[in-house]
């Protein structure tokens, strides 16, 4: 397993770009099961994530294809989908292959998809997609570990699911995501209140209109589907990761460095810069792709509520969690979006950070002079927020399990390391 050794206490300077979102991304992919036509999607980030969904993909019998594993650009073609199902190898290292549930039940009006299950962050059920299907017409059934879903009907709309009014209890990325891909090759109309309004909703959304979906309500909570017959191809480019930019302007203010974040929408990321401000960062919006990010003499501790899109994601919760111990004073975070998120926090306390967790909410006392030593990285957010603690710690940190951020960060430590970071990959074979 491979290993991040980083020397901390090097300050950020030059420019760094940021990648195609991973989480625009996965669902980009998904919805090319809509069609028969080619799709081709740009801008993806060359990560594990995307390679796992791209053999999915190809399981499912889509024919995709890449200049080189892993690829900036996917050419994704399914005339016919032979195996409607997303199997538990796959869907084990990556939750998110329950994207291809809505795609699967719109166009064949059938799916077995193993369920996800939980991981270290929570639980995670999926049964709001479920019951949003049923409403559609679906009927599900879990067996062995797998969900079984199919749409009965005769005639020539057999098989095809219904519109639908759904309300989501909770708000819900990827069920917002499956329920508009469903929709748009479903019969009939979909209005889907309490639905996500992340960017990579929205541009999931723009997507589909191309390739001719008729959906109203990018941005708010309730979006109107009016299902079509057919979907064609298109070509779409996906949006820059916020989390990536956001996680590149926290880099740059623990490290008192300063940094030009490139190929990001500062748009996309008010919540978190506004917080920074709030800690004393200095941040400038250079122009609509383009953030510079400057440290401060002194951090100042605030308070931080994970909430949905707009506000501060759930995402950027440990990063900031990272900054928080360089902080002057008590900055309380509370996470509401997941039951189990603070699993750095026990890490960052081993590297010397004064931190106290209590049910979703943890208090971060500082500054606190981090010091290297050997850490576990339990997730893919969780990672980076290791990584921004070994690059502000004194002497050196190894990050292991460092397969979580291969999930969801390209070339994170190249990019790092060209502005100044003394991080190194370490290849462990065989352990
Ligand atoms: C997506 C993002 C992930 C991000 C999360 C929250 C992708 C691929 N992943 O995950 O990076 O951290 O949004 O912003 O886009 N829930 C239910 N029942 C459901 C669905 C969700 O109870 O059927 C709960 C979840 O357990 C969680 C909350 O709702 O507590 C939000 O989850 P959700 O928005 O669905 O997260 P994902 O779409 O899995």
């Amino acid at each position: 397993m491979d290993k991040f050794l980083i020397n901390g206490g090097k300050a950020l300077r030059g420019a760094v770009a940021v990648s195609g979102a991973k989480n625009s991304a996965l669902p980009a992919m998904a919805a090319a099961l809509l069609t028969a036509d080619k799709v081709v999607v740009r801008n993806v980030p060359k990560v594990r994530d995307l390679v796992t969904m791209s053999k999915l993909l190809a399981f499912m019998d889509a024919k995709v294809s890449v200049a080189a594993v892993p690829a900036s650009d996917y050419e994704i073609q399914a005339p016919k989908l032979n195996h409607a199902e997303a199997p538990y190898e796959l869907v084990k290292t990556m939750r998110a292959s329950i994207l291809t549930l809505g795609p699967l039940m719109a166009r064949l009006g059938i799916a077995r998809v193993s369920l996800p299950g939980g991981c270290a962050i929570g639980a995670r059920p999926v049964d709001l997609h479920l019951k949003a299907l049923e409403q559609m017409g679906a009927e599900i059934a879990t067996s062995r570990g797998y969900i079984e879903a199919k749409v009965h009907g005769n005639g020539s709309q057999g098989r095809r699911l219904k519109g639908a009014h759904i309300v989501f209890e909770r708000i819900t990325v990827t069920g917002t995501e499956n329920i508009l891909m469903a929709a748009s090759l479903a019969e009939g109309e979909t209005v889907l209140e309490n639905a996500a309004r992340e960017p990579e909703v929205t541009d999931l959304i723009a997507m589909l209109r191309k390739m001719g979906a008729q959906i109203c309500g990018d941005g708010t909570s309730t979006l109107r589907i009016r299902g079509v017959k057919e979907l064609h191809g298109t070509e779409h480019t996906v949006i820059p990761d916020r989390i990536e930019a956001g996680t590149f302007l926290v880099a740059g203010a623990i490290t008192g460095g300063d940094l030009k974040i490139h190929n990001c929408i500062a748009a996309h990321l008010g919540a978190v810069i506004a917080k920074l401000h709030q800690a004393g960062v200095q941040i400038d919006i250079v122009d609509a792709t383009t953030i510079r990010v400057r440290g401060t003499e002194k951090l100042l501790g605030a308070d931080v509520t994970t909430e949905e899109y707009p506000g501060f994601a759930t995402d950027m919760q440990a990063q900031y969690m990272a900054l928080a111990t360089q902080a002057e004073g008590a900055s309380v975070i509370t996470e509401t979006i997941f039951e189990n998120r603070f699993l750095h926090a026990s890490e960052m306390m081993r590297m010397g950070a004064n931190i106290s967790v209590e049910g979703r909410r943890a208090v971060v006392r500082g500054p606190a002079q981090l010091s290297g030593t050997t850490v576990q990285a339990s997730d893919l957010r969780a990672s980076a927020g290791l990584v921004l603690a070994g690059l502000v710690a004194s002497g050196e940190t190894l990050i292991d399990r460092v397969y979580h951020i291969d999930r969801g960060y390209e070339g994170i430590v190249e990019k790092l390391r060209a502005v100044g970071a003394d991080i190194e990959r370490v290849h462990a074979p065989g352990t």
